[in-house]
């Protein structure tokens, strides 16, 4: 089977992509990552990319993003986009031309908590149970099929603690939605996903064993 070539995209941190480049090299997940691309010229994240010696480039989105972004996919035969941490909204153009080859992780229990700030979210609703989704893009915000999640009791409303517990569930999530994705078991099908061929109705639920 030919070898899954991908691309990241970030905006931050890049703790997502660190975790992802880590369960690469270790062949967890066998795919190539072609580039990291980032639309904040600081982010943390591309120092990252450089140490797991991945070529990196700066874009700027608010000048012609569909054409830079899309000529990249095409030129290098991209297979699959991943988004980590990525925080502008790709155009409707490239979910459509695209759909089905880009993945995101979201801080929340979706359809709970779509957009920003999750966790203020979180805790202004006082809920009981908040976690993390891996998901399919589509051109509705946070609203493409979600392939798997995971969640905890939220027992201490405290930003930096609930941040803390959210990206441990991502490291953990993530790199499974992607080995599906490269092993071929998953793919989408218009609003729903499916796992080897067969419709899927709701997220696959990843139970923590901690
Ligand atoms: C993650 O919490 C992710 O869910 C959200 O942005 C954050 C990125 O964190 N989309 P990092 O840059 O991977 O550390």
């Amino acid at each position: 089977m030919k070898k899954t070539r991908s691309i990241i995209l970030i905006s931050g941190n890049g703790s997502n992509l660190d975790n992802i480049a880590s369960k690469v090299t270790s062949g967890f997940i066998d795919m190539d990552i072609l580039m990291v691309i980032s639309d904040n010229p600081t982010a943390k994240g591309l120092k990252i990319a450089a140490d797991h010696k991945i070529p990196t480039l700066i874009v700027n989105t608010a000048e012609g993003f569909h054409d830079k972004i899309s000529k990249i996919i095409d030129d290098n035969s991209v297979d699959l986009v991943i988004l980590a941490g990525f925080m502008k909204i790709l155009p409707k153009t490239i979910t459509d031309k695209y759909d089905g080859m880009i993945l995101n992780i979201h801080p929340s229990l979706l359809p709970k908590h779509k957009g920003l700030n999750t966790h203020h979210k979180v805790i202004e609703a006082g809920d009981e149970y908040h976690g993390a989704s891996v998901h399919y893009v589509t051109s509705e915000l946070d609203d493409g099929p979600v392939i798997i999640q995971s969640k905890f009791k939220v027992e201490k409303f405290d930003l930096n603690l609930i941040k803390e517990q959210v990206h441990k569930i991502e490291y953990e999530i993530f790199p499974i939605a992607l080995k599906w994705f490269v092993d071929g078991n998953i793919s989408k099908q218009n609003d729903k996903f499916l796992f080897n061929d067969e419709v899927i109705e709701c997220p696959i639920e990843h139970i923590l064993d901690y």
